[in-house]
């Protein structure tokens, strides 16, 4: 089976700070997207890696093709999530392979194994995602924040990327949806009346979004616990 693989790295990292996106930072002298390229990029079964970039972007992502030694094309992205990945899609479509993991840039400790337990599912299923259980207790809410009630953790599980698909399923789920962007690519297979199966995420693989994120990840790479 070939298996191509998208980067989403257009957004702006607006919760992150930082004053630059934070794809582009650096984490022990290495940016983001550099190790999310080699930890991708560098598995056996990935095929070809395209990188969706937001064109202001431009001399960071010359940087960072000074950083890898992995290839990789690049496409411009969109206002959204959903715009980004599919201007990727678009950009496979020509010599489509059989499936497409979806991976966010801003999520580089994702483990080979993951990789492999994705491929792997991808023989049974046309659409895998990695989920963790939550941990701790979980309350539905009202928009004040007052609690309405429990919501039981035995059915819920935070999604993570990458996230695998038959390439022609996930084409067929993004060409029915409509306008407006949605969280991640497992909701638009949900959308379009698909079903998505899990596999067991990672915790080191969580998506850098807020500054204490940051400092995890470089506590992570000292070889510090915390
Ligand atoms: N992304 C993208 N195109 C967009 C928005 C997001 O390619 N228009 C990518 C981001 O670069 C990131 C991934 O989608 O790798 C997950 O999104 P998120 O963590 O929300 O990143 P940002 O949108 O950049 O951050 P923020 O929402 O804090 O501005
Ligand atoms: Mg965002």
């Amino acid at each position: 089976m070939t298996i191509d693989a998208i980067i989403v790295a257009a957004g702006r990292g607006e919760r992150a700070g930082g004053g630059i996106p934070k794809q582009f930072r650096s984490l022990a002298s290495r940016s983001v997207l550099a190790r999310t390229l080699d930890a991708l990029a560098g598995h056996a079964a990935i095929r070809r890696v395209v990188v969706v970039v937001n064109p202001q972007d431009t001399d960071h992502v010359e940087a960072v093709r000074g950083e890898t030694a992995r290839s990789f094309t690049t496409v411009p992205g969109g206002a959204t999530r959903t715009d980004s990945v599919r201007a990727g899609l678009a950009a496979l479509a020509d010599d489509a392979p059989d499936a497409v993991m979806i991976h966010d840039a801003a999520r580089p400790f994702l483990s080979s194994a993951l990789i492999d337990r994705l491929a792997e599912a991808l023989d049974r299923h046309a659409a895998v995602i990695p989920a963790l259980p939550a941990t701790d207790a979980l309350m539905r809410v009202m928009t004040d924040g007052t609690i309405v009630e429990p919501v039981d953790r035995a059915v819920v599980r935070a999604a993570q990327t990458p996230q695998a698909f038959r390439f022609d399923t996930l084409s067929a789920a993004y060409a029915r949806l409509g306008g407006g962007g949605l969280a991640d690519d497992a909701a638009v297979i949900l959308a379009a009346g698909g079903q998505v199966h899990t596999v067991e995420g990672e915790a080191e693989n969580f998506k850098l979004t807020m500054p204490a994120d940051f400092r995890r990840a470089e506590a992570m790479l000292m070889g510090e616990t915390i």
